[in-house]
């Protein structure tokens, strides 16, 4: 038995090394919840892959001459579409006939400077799927493997933030982990149909949740979207940290002070409760800044 569960294993890590197809089996009625993770992270993989090859085919060298940025920028932006290329081709190799394949996407690029605010989004948003899928993932082979993947985001998105738009290349001293649901509601808007024969996915998409007003640490912001009301909560979700702040007339949440810099997510939800069942609508994603300069004072001092 022993041996049998060792040999299983050792199969399972050469297919995901080499990308070889994969036949893994579930217990009779019971999803293989690594599939649906690797599907999962596929679905999220095809996004970007099919937002820096079609964007970037858009805006050229001149174009971002144009906007102001250096040559290298859209070079290493290519490099990275690449990397999200490279991803997609991995995941869809190790699951073979059970790979889901590119949907059709709405981005709303105008320009390059939303391509590049949707860039920093995006990788954002994997970074926060992929930590918090870990938790899930029963396959010690498939975790690194993840973890291969999401140490090369992390350093994607820490790129976009700093060296292009001139913010905090590594904000918080913990990421956020999002779970399926709140990963897929922040893709959803953007998919706009999938093949038929793609394999369903166990995920729905929570109303959007939009927040207006400049996010700083214990100032007052105002959410709004489908179903939300006074009276309900926010989660904030902000590392590993979970806060709840109650909402007040006309949307409006005074955000926790001990917020720091960087990206957290907002979650409406029914009560101080973060579960899928009590959610009413989001995530929101909530950047706070730390302007370059003032890194720069923290550093002189
Ligand atoms: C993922 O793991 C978390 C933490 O153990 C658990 O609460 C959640 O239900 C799991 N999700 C799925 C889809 O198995
Ligand atoms: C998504 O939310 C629905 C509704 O609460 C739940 O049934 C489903 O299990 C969730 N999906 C995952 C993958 O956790």
């Amino acid at each position: 038995m022993l041996t049998k569960v060792a040999l299983l294993s050792a199969a399972a890590a050469a297919a995901v090394v080499s990308g070889a197809p994969l036949e893994r089996r579930a217990a009779p009625g019971q999803a293989d919840i690594d599939l649906v993770i690797l599907n999962y992270a596929l679905t999220l993989e095809h996004l970007e892959n099919a937002f820096y090859r079609d964007t970037l085919a858009t805006y050229d060298a001149a174009a971002f001459k144009a906007a102001g940025y250096p040559k290298w920028v859209r070079e290493r932006f290519v490099e990275i579409g690449g990397h999200e290329k490279a991803h997609v081709d991995f995941l869809s190799k190790a699951l073979g006939d059970k790979a889901t394949q590119e949907c059709t996407y709405e981005f709303g690029i105008t320009d390059v400077k939303t391509f590049v605010a949707t860039s920093a989004l995006l990788e954002g948003i994997g970074n926060s799927a992929y930590l918090g899928a870990a938790a899930n993932i029963t396959s010690p082979e498939y975790l690194t493997a993840a973890g291969s993947i999401l140490t090369v985001e992390a350093r994607h998105s820490s790129w976009v933030n700093s060296a292009v738009q001139k913010g905090d290349g590594f904000g918080k001293p913990f990421d956020t982990p999002l779970n399926f649901n709140q990963t897929y509601s922040l893709a959803a808007p953007l998919i706009k149909s999938c093949p038929d024969s793609n394999p369903a996915l166990p995920v729905v998409a929570f109303p959007a949740a939009k927040v207006e007003g400049k996010a700083c640490p214990g100032k007052t912001v105002t959410i709004s979207g489908e179903g939300v009301q006074a009276g309900q909560y926010v989660a904030v979700l902000s590392g590993l940290s979970t806060s709840f702040v109650q909402i007040q007339d006309g949307g409006k949440i005074t955000l926790p002070e001990d917020l720091g810099y960087g990206r957290a997510y907002l979650v409406v939800t029914k009560s101080e409760s973060v579960s899928d069942d009590e959610v009413v609508a989001g995530p929101a994603v909530l950047d706070v800044e730390l302007s370059a300069q003032k890194a720069a004072k923290i550093y002189a001092q």
